[in-house]
């Protein structure tokens, strides 16, 4: 059902982000009620078991919300540098240009040796998730599930996370793109 909402709903953009990139907009799938609810419905399968969902900045958030309310957990917004009051722990990373930075509070999460489910939209090379997951697991927790609504062929997501983020992290996407 996921899969068919993608295909029905997301935008194909010709050409972005650069010449010869057929760029697959997910925007209008989670403006469609019942793409958002496919769509969510499919990474929560995906996540069973997780005792806590954390979302990435930015649109991770608006799926991690809807995933953890459907599981009953709780949400960790994992947060791009410089926006979260201190204390904070961090991890700097490699974006395919420049570098980057994702923080959690230090303080008031308890997340020691609780089960984490990583939920962002899209896989490419892998780094944010990696990031997020070493990030979450510099704080005790566990991660044994990264869910993306689109990896994208021809990256190296997979194989950066089994090296970065560990053999034993499943990864689930909904669609390939
Ligand atoms: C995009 C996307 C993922 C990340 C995937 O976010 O939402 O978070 O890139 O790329 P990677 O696998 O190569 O790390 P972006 O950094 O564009 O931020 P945004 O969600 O704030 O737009």
């Amino acid at each position: 059902r996921a899969r068919a909402a993608i295909d029905e709903h997301a935008r194909l953009v010709p050409d972005f982000p650069s010449p010869g990139v057929e760029f697959k907009d997910l925007t209008p799938v989670l403006a469609d009620a019942d793409g958002l609810a496919a769509v969510v419905d499919a990474l929560a399968h995906a996540c069973a078991g997780a005792e806590l969902v954390a979302g990435i900045d930015a649109r991770g958030f608006l799926l991690g919300g809807a995933v953890a309310r459907q599981l009953g957990t709780g949400l960790v917004a994992v947060r791009k540098g410089g926006k979260l009051p201190p204390p904070v722990i961090g991890v700097d990373y490699q974006l395919e240009y420049g570098t980057a930075r994702l923080e959690i509070p230090a303080d008031g999460i308890d997340l020691a040796g609780r089960r984490v489910a990583v939920i962002d939209d899209v896989l490419a090379t892998g780094g944010t998730v990696v990031a997020a997951t070493r990030l979450l697991e510099q704080a005790g927790a566990r991660v044994d599930t990264i869910a993306v609504i689109m990896e994208l062929a021809g990256f190296p997501g997979r194989a950066m996370i089994s090296a970065g983020a560990g053999p034993g992290v499943r990864v689930h996407n909904l669609c390939l793109g």
